[in-house]
Formats: structure tokens, C-alpha cells, sequence
């Protein structure tokens, strides 16, 4: 019998086996990979048969590819992530552009407030922004994309209703209403002459900022605070949409992150559930939550907590920062999965420093490691799952093609490319790796945005 605060070290036969206890509850196998690609395609044709489907697969409005030749001063907007960032662009043709850029914090009351405030908020800093580096040209309005980072279903290029919030935010007064009406009726409030001439998604402003320069690019993913991905859908392939269809394909918001909200195959533990069950959307984003840089740390914090519980982890002593929910930020996984110094010195740095845990052996911060690696790997292999999900889709699979991608989950946690590669190879054999490439796409969403904006303004006033 173990009383609390002896001190008592794990045997190394004891470490050896949570560590294989850990593996086995969290590696999802390439079986159950196959098992997964094959729900997930499932899923994509029931989203584009039919609305109301677990993953939308919603139309964006957004046909044909930009060509490099575009030209004008656009400005975007990109709310969804971790800050709020007003763009203006001066595409110069010929794949120039140069641009000016500000990040605005948004608060935590902000973010789960009345959706009028947060519009508020956005004219401010727009209006501030417009001051400090607009263009001189204000006697007619700014055209501006705005990159809006959640589920939204679209009516036309620059209308769409929210289905709901995700990533934490949850302002209220904002579902089943258009957000591009509220926010053009903010800036009406504060004078500013803007149009918002298109709402975009931000999988499809990395997509078009990304095929902008790679024209060979199929599919646009984010893995950072959520994760999502859009591509190209042939016309025949958006059977919910009965009427004729004046262009050839479109570009798909899939909302991916609602995948398997049903829990028919993703590899759900204890510690998923427990982060779901608290999370402000529970059984929502089931994939998101195994996925996303919002989460990943929580399901990591819900491991090591299970373990000190059992006294199997510092010595059955947690601290009050560890205790607290999302204690344990994803950026410290990066830290603790890229340090191989022998004392696992800045693991130990994080967990006694930061999170104040009284004292740790070398065997608490491996099994701490562990955990960090093993949760970091299978989400790189379900996002590996989605990506080949849609390949198999589209038939690229077996074409060249490039995947864009953006976000924090794929630029810095350690590996995260190389998981996702592994899990092709298994699924695909190691040629697929001549042909599937990843790109990391950094901050293109803005940039989309303007993009998709400047074709619409130029439709409409065409028109
Ligand atoms: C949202 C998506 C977005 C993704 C990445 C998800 O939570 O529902 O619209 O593309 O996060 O930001």
C-alpha cells in the first residue's frame, strides 16, 4: 500500500509498462487508418449529397483558380485563430504583391460576449488600422475579403449564415445569422467606407494564396488552434446543389473537425472524453478536439493527471497550475518532444518551473515525454487520415499534387510533418512520397482572402 507523500520510485519494469500501457491506448494503427479513410469518405458524399450532414462539405463560392495576373490594393481580415489580423495587399501581377499587416489580442470576453461587441471591436481596429497604413484612396470604399474561421454556410460569395462556434469562441446573438451583414452594419455604425466582398474560409484563403503561386496545389489544410481542409469538387460532385451549375468545379469548405461526431471509428480514450465532456462544445468537433493546437496539451494534462492519480507520476503530487483546465499549453509539447538532453533538462524546466510540480525524477519527465510524443503522433496520423481521405476522393492520390498547409500544429510541433509521411507510406507505399507533397502555406489565409475578394469585386462590378 502507497500512503500519499512517501516517496516512492517506479521500478523500471513499472515504468516500462505504463509506457506501454500509454502506446497501446494512444497509436491509432494503420488498420484502423484504412478503417477511418474509408468513414470518411463516406462521410464527404453524404455532405455533398445533402445538407444537414455530419461534415457540411459546403460550397464556398469560390470557382476557377487565381492566375498570378490579378492586380489592385485588397484589404483582408482574419479572425478565427489565436489574434485578429487586418491586411491590406497591393498585388503588382506576375505573383508580386507587398503588403502591410497588424495583429489586434482578442479577449477572452470578446471572444464569448454579444457577436455586436466583437463586430465592434473588429470596425476599431479596421478603423485604426485604415489611419496608421491605409491607402489614400478613400473616396471609394475598400474592398475587403474577411477571412471568418468557422463554420459558415454560404448563400453566395459574400453571405453566409454561422452554424456554429467552435475553437472557444461563443458570442452570442451570431448563429443561423449572416455574419457579413452584422460586421458591414458595424462598419456603418463607425463611418467606414469598406465592402465586404467576400467571406472566406480559412482553409480556402490558404488554398488560393497557395495555388496563386503553385498552380499545382489540390488541397487546402490548416492543423493550428482548429483544423479543416477545402478542395476542388467537380461540378457533377455537389449533388445537393439541383440546379444547373455554371462552372466546372468549386472549391469545397469541408469542415472536417466535425468528422466521426457520431464516434463510430476514431481511437477515443479516457482522456479525450474527460476534455470533450468540459469543453464549452461538447460532442462537437470530435476530430478537431484529437487534432487541434487548442487541445492537444488538455488530452496530455488529462493523461499525466490520471497517472498521479494512481500515484504511477510524481509521486501522486499534482500542482494548482497543472490542475487548472488547458494548464498545460500545447506550445510545451515543441519543448518537451525536441528535447533529448540526457536529464531532460527543459522538460523539467516546464513541469517544475512553469507548472510549479514540487519535484520530478528522470522517469516522471520520460513518461511526461512520452505522452507529449504519443498524442502529437496520433494526431500527424489522423490528419494523415483526412488528407488521404480526400486524395482518394478526388483521384489525386495517385497524380502529383501539393497539399498546402498552415498552422501552428504542423510548422512547430517536432516530427509532425514526418508522422503524417510515415502514415501515407504504410497506407500507400513509399513512392506516394514522389508524388503527395506537403507545403507549408504561412499566414497565407489573409492573402486568399484578398484574392477572393478582388475576383469578386471585379465580378460584380463587371456584371
Ligand atoms: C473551424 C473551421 C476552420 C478551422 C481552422 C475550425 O474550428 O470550424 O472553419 O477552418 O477551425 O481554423
Amino acid at each position: 500500500m502507497v500512503f500519499p507523500y512517501s516517496t516512492r520510485r517506479l521500478s523500471s519494469t513499472e515504468v516500462e509498462d505504463i509506457l506501454a500501457k500509454l502506446t497501446q491506448e494512444l497509436t491509432v494503427t494503420t488498420d484502423r487508418i484504412r478503417t477511418i479513410i474509408k468513414q470518411f469518405n463516406e462521410e464527404m458524399d453524404k455532405g455533398l449529397d445533402h445538407e444537414g450532414a455530419t461534415v457540411p462539405m459546403i460550397p464556398s463560392f469560390v470557382t476557377g483558380r487565381p492566375t498570378g495576373k490579378e492586380t489592385g490594393r485588397y484589404m483582408a481580415l482574419d479572425l478565427g485563430g489565436t489574434n485578429l489580423r487586418v491586411c491590406e495587399f497591393h498585388l503588382e501581377g506576375q505573383g508580386k504583391f507587398s503588403v502591410h499587416q497588424q495583429k489586434y489580442v482578442v479577449s477572452d470576453q470578446l471572444k464569448k460576449g454579444e457577436m455586436r461587441h466583437l463586430c465592434d471591436f473588429i470596425a476599431d481596429c479596421v478603423d485604426n488600422f485604415i489611419s496608421e497604413h491605409g491607402s489614400d484612396h478613400l473616396d471609394e470604399a475598400l474592398q475587403l475579403g474577411f477571412t471568418f474561421s468557422f463554420p459558415v454556410l454560404q448563400t453566395a460569395i459574400n453571405r453566409g449564415t454561422l452554424m456554429h462556434w467552435t475553437k472557444g469562441f461563443n458570442c452570442s446573438g451570431a448563429i443561423n445569422k449572416d455574419v457579413v451583414v452584422m460586421l458591414q452594419d458595424a462598419f456603418l455604425r463607425k463611418n467606414l467606407n469598406v465592402n465586404i466582398a467576400a467571406i472566406v474560409n480559412d482553409t480556402v484563403g490558404t488554398l488560393m494564396a497557395h495555388t496563386y503561386l503553385h498552380p499545382e496545389t489540390t488541397i487546402g489544410v490548416i492543423l493550428g488552434t482548429g483544423t479543416n481542409a477545402c478542395y476542388y469538387e467537380k461540378a457533377t460532385g455537389i449533388k445537393k446543389w439541383k440546379t444547373e451549375k455554371q462552372f466546372d468545379d468549386m472549391v469545397i469548405n469541408m469542415e472536417w473537425g466535425a468528422f466521426d461526431n457520431e464516434r463510430r471509428v476514431l481511437p477515443l480514450t479516457i482522456y479525450d472524453n474527460k476534455l470533450d465532456r468540459e469543453s464549452i462544445n461538447p460532442r462537437q468537433q470530435i476530430f478537431e478536439k484529437q487534432i487541434s493546437g487548442m487541445y492537444l496539451g488538455e488530452i496530455v494534462r488529462n493523461a499525466m493527471l490520471h497517472l498521479v492519480d494512481q500515484w504511477m507520476l510524481f509521486n501522486g503530487q499534482s500542482s494548482a497550475d497543472l490542475n487548472k483546465q488547458w494548464g498545460f499549453e500545447t506550445a510545451y509539447m515543441t519543448t518537451i518532444i525536441a528535447d533529448n538532453t540526457p536529464a531532460l533538462a527543459s522538460t523539467e524546466h516546464i513541469l517544475q518551473d512553469v507548472l510549479q510540480i514540487e519535484t520530478t525524477t528522470l522517469e516522471d519527465r520520460q513518461i511526461v515525454k512520452h505522452i507529449c510524443d504519443l498524442v502529437a503522433r496520433r494526431a500527424a496520423r489522423l490528419s494523415a487520415a483526412g488528407i488521404a481521405a480526400v486524395l482518394s476522393h478526388t483521384g489525386d492520390i495517385d497524380r502529383p499534387s501539393v497539399v498546402a498547409i498552415d498552422g501552428s500544429v504542423y510548422e512547430f510541433l517536432p516530427g509532425f510533418e514526418n508522422n503524417m509521411i510515415i502514415a501515407l507510406k504504410e497506407l500507400f507505399g513509399d513512392s506516394i512520397q514522389n508524388r503527395i507533397k506537403f507545403a507549408l502555406a504561412k499566414d497565407g489565409s489573409g492573402f486568399g482572402a484578398a484574392i477572393v475578394a478582388m475576383v469578386a469585386h471585379k465580378a460584380a462590378t463587371s456584371s
